[in-house]
């Protein structure tokens, strides 16, 4: 069965590949999209991307993917740790949503390690670089294939 994942990412994540490399790598999410989509399309998986700065555009991407979209990838950045806003829009939609980071925020400043969306999300992958997007995905899969049988 075909899939539409949406895959978000938020604040600062243009900025990968120079964006603190020692934390988040030297690739940029451009390279790292382009990989997910050709990961995607053997699993029969479409993929829509966007990344934004504003959280008003991320709330408003979640809103709309109600109408055509069985799951999200979500890389909220720092919005993860302080956005009651973003965390109402998952809620509101009722889909399967992962929570994704490219670092293990546990590991990094104790602000990182408060997460107010993952009540609401069906799960959380964190640290694996660029491999978390893919895990979160496969992860995602996972669940809609057990869900719709
Ligand atoms: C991040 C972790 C966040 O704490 C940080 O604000 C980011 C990136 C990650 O992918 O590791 O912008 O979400």
């Amino acid at each position: 069965m075909s899939h539409h994942i949406l895959v978000l990412n938020g604040p600062n994540l243009n900025l990968l590949g120079t964006r603190e490399p020692g934390i988040y790598g030297s690739e940029t999410l451009v390279d790292i999209i382009e990989d997910l989509r050709g990961y995607a399309a053997e699993r029969e998986v479409t993929i829509t991307h966007l990344q934004s700065n504003s959280e008003a555009e991320l709330i408003d991407a979640i809103h709309s993917a109600r109408e055509n979209v069985d799951g999200i990838v979500l890389n909220a950045g720092a919005f993860t740790h302080y956005s009651i806003a973003l965390r109402d829009a998952i809620g509101g939609v009722g889909l399967p949503v992962i929570e994704t980071h490219l670092s293990n925020v546990h590991a990094r400043e104790t602000f990182r390690h408060t997460s107010v969306i993952a009540p609401v999300c069906l799960g959380v992958v964190a640290g694996l670089g660029r491999d978390s997007y893919f895990v979160a995905m496969d992860g995602l899969l996972r669940y809609l294939a057990r869900r719709d049988g």
